[in-house]
């Protein structure tokens, strides 16, 4: 790689930087302010949140730092554009090349303007912590400090009881919240493991049990954290972009009944992606002569070795073309790709709870899962040779027609829009606008608990 490409790209971090924490020398902001403040001023009541200062160790060092996490790839292509990263090519409005670990840095962009904020911490219904803990973590996860990864966020809450005790102690720290664009699983590490596993103690930690987290994916048994959509690398910046979209998506020919993009399943021993790719690749085998007039049964995109994760042009044309995107736990339960396929249209196929259905209910109504989803046992495919393909094949026409309208009334809740969107873009609530609410909810019926036990 060329020597010169981290500099530049620390530059353009370090102007973004400047507009992002000094948002009061931008126009747009200022513009922003004063056309929104009388007519949301009304709206604030029990919404209005502080931003808490933070020292830069905890958040502008650390994007600094982008290149130097040399255990990992480069970072800073993806810090542009307020961690929407490049665009996927010049004259594209909507598109980025977005890594999921910088939803840190795109919902502090986002809160900078929301239209509640106050300075004033005593009159606030909720604190937001800008620490960037995806970040901090990798020099535990990854690096030299692997195997003191219990100290993680140890100097935060120091710094929280050093400076300005009285916004923490007004509460005991349970309006606070915070962003942590990974896995919880990465931050539960039982503190007295002994041997060092994987993972940080964040969550683990006393000092941090009555704040809300954000991650992208919570535990089995979340009680601090609650799991938000894994950011897509579409934000748009008006309307009419997210509505032509979504015109584009309902009008798009399914020729395929089935997609799985992804990669892994080609171990021996039995699991649902192995069972995926058997049954996918013997369908095509089959040739196009199948009843139902698909082109293909079952389409994979092969997204090993990390191919697909900045390049969205490889997933979602094919996702475009398919009725059924099937969701296999990877890793963890949780995939991306279930956000990249409900902005296709494509109607999500879970193996289980812990992919979605338990996770994402402030954006994923719960009660209406069967709506817009299939759910198939893993256990009955692996081990019972229930075959996905057939399943899906049973689902009447019409009511596929009506899993894909579902699918599209979801989709503007799964997009993060672009900072500094058009007005009308900004009264359709997004996935930041619905991460808000379910927060401030959150926050709202603890504290509520919390002054019913002291009554
Ligand atoms: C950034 O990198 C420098 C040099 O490698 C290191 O000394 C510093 O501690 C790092 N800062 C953070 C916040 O990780
Ligand atoms: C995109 O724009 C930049 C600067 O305007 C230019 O240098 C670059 O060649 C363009 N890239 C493509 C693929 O057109
Ligand atoms: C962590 O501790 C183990 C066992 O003592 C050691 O082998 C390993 O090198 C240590 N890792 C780091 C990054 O210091
Ligand atoms: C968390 O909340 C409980 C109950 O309000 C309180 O006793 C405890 O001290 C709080 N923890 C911290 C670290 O503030
Ligand atoms: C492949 O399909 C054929 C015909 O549909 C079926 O008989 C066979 O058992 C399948 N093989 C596997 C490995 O699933």
């Amino acid at each position: 790689m060329a020597s010169s490409k981290p500099h530049i790209f620390i530059f353009i971090s370090i102007i973004t930087l400047f507009f992002l924490f000094n948002p009061t020398t931008s126009q747009e902001t200022d513009n922003l302010d004063s056309s929104s403040s009388s007519t949301t001023q009304k709206n604030c009541e029990n919404r209005w949140i502080h931003i808490r200062k933070l020292p830069p160790q905890f958040n502008l060092d650390l994007l600094t730092n982008c290149s130097e996490y040399t255990f990992l790839d480069d970072l800073c292509p993806y810090l542009a554009n307020h961690g929407l990263g490049q665009k996927t090519h010049n004259r594209s409005h909507s598109w980025y090349r977005t890594d999921p670990s910088m939803l840190e840095l795109i919902f502090h962009r986002r809160m900078l303007e929301y239209p509640c904020l106050t300075e004033d911490p005593t009159t606030a219904n909720a604190v937001y912590l800008p620490y960037y803990a995806g970040f901090d973590s990798l020099r535990y996860l990854y690096g030299p400090e692997y195997n003191s990864s219990e100290e993680h966020g140890v100097q935060l809450f120091n710094f929280l009881q050093n400076e300005n005790p009285y916004i923490w102690n007004r509460y005991s720290g349970h309006d606070h919240f915070l962003v942590m664009a990974r896995p919880a699983w990465d931050f539960s590490q039982p503190l007295d493991n002994d041997p060092h596993l994987w993972g940080t103690s964040f969550l683990e930690l006393p000092q941090f049990f009555n704040v809300t987290a954000l991650t992208i994916e919570a535990r089995a048994w979340p009680w601090q954290e609650h799991a938000v959509p894994y950011p897509t690398s579409f934000h748009p910046p008006n309307l009419a972009l997210l509505d032509s979209w979504i015109l584009r998506v309902r009008r798009s020919k399914r020729s395929s009944l089935a997609l799985f993009a992804g990669g892994g399943g080609l171990s021996s021993a039995p699991n649902i992606r192995r069972s995926i790719r058997i049954e996918c690749d013997n369908s095509s085998s089959v040739g196009n002569g199948n009843s139902f007039g698909y082109e293909k049964l079952c389409d994979t995109v092969d997204c090993s070795n990390g191919v697909c994760e900045h390049d969205p042009i490889r997933f979602m044309k094919p996702m475009l073309g398919a009725n059924f995107c099937l969701q296999p736990p990877g890793d963890t339960p949780t995939r991306k790709s279930t956000f990249d396929a409900i902005l296709a249209g494509c109607i999500p196929v879970f193996f289980e709870d812990l992919s979605a259905k338990s996770q994402y209910s402030w954006h994923l109504p719960e009660n209406e899962f069967e709506s817009f989803s299939v759910t198939i046992p893993k256990e009955d495919v692996v081990f019972k040779g229930l075959k996905i393909l057939d399943v899906l094949q049973r689902i009447p026409r019409a009511r596929v027609r009506r899993m894909r309208e579902k699918v599209l009334e979801l989709i503007p809740r799964v997009v993060y829009r672009k900072h500094s969107s058009s007005p009308g873009l900004r009264t359709k609530k997004d996935a930041f606008d619905l991460t808000i609410d379910g927060t401030l909810d959150k926050i709202r019926s603890r504290l509520q608990e919390l002054s019913d036990f002291v009554l």
